[in-house]
């Protein structure tokens, strides 16, 4: 079973034909809304909004661990993370989607385990995405006419705020191809659980310094707009039971 987590411009998804809204509880407390049943092009997945269904969450305040035990709780086996993105490499401009291979996590002060005291966990993150999950996503997307980007590096920050320029310089040099806030601890996480997981990233703007100009949340949402109808394409053909 396919669990989609939507993040910035993807808070419900169009065209499920919702059967149930299941509110689980977890031992890590609430995940970020009720998660929903459904069916997309005849097949069962599950939805969650990963910053709630008011989008009032923020990146560093999203329950991670409640969201994806949760999933678990249910069943499923794979998940897709959609996330909004800044690009950094020059290919990586608005409107591109890129199938991530690769993260630096950046990231600090998010509950990022399910280890406890006893019970240790130190998994293998050497591939942070399924391979063969993320190549579930290519396929779909090939099918669907929607062009990806085969692989990158996801730059997980902290925010809410967005990067100084120097900040994306040294995330460049360290060989991020695309910045965003919430692919960590998600992936991890994921991973602790033994989920196949892989992550869509839809590019809303050049990250600080990379285009004239300051990033407004105008040009992003126009953007989101555009770009979610393509990603929505891919997901309706990358669900299969
Ligand atoms: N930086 C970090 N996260 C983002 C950006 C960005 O430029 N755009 C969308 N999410």
């Amino acid at each position: 079973m396919i669990a989609i987590i939507g993040g910035t411009g993807l808070t419900a998804l169009e065209g499920l034909a919702l059967t149930e809204s299941v509110e689980v509880n977890t031992p890590y407390g609430r995940p970020s809304a009720a998660i929903e049943k459904g069916e997309l092009n005849q097949s069962l997945v599950y939805f969650l909004a990963r910053h709630g269904k008011q989008h009032s969450l923020t990146p560093h305040s999203v329950n991670y661990r409640a969201n994806i035990w949760a999933l678990q709780s249910l069943g499923v086996t794979h998940v897709i993370g959609v996330n909004a993105v800044g690009g950094i490499h020059s290919n990586m401009g608005p409107e591109v989607i890129v199938i991530p291979d690769q993260i630096i996590d950046y990231t600090w002060g998010r509950e990022s385990s399910f280890s406890s005291e006893g019970n240790v966990i130190h998994a293998d993150f050497t591939y942070p995405y399924s391979m063969s999950f993320r190549q579930t996503l290519i396929t779909a997307a090939k099918k669907a006419g929607v062009a990806v980007i085969e692989g990158g590096v996801y730059g997980a920050t902290q925010g809410p705020r967005l990067e100084t320029t120097a900040e994306i310089n040294r995330l460049e040099k360290d060989g991020c191809d695309i910045v965003g806030m919430t692919a960590m601890p998600e992936a991890i996480l994921a991973r602790e659980l033994k989920l196949k997981y892989a992550n869509i990233s839809l590019v809303v703007n050049m990250a600080a310094g990379r285009s004239e100009g300051l990033i407004t949340m105008e040009d992003i949402q126009q953007v989101l707009d555009v770009g979610m109808v393509n990603i929505r394409k891919l997901l309706a053909l990358a669900i299969v039971d």
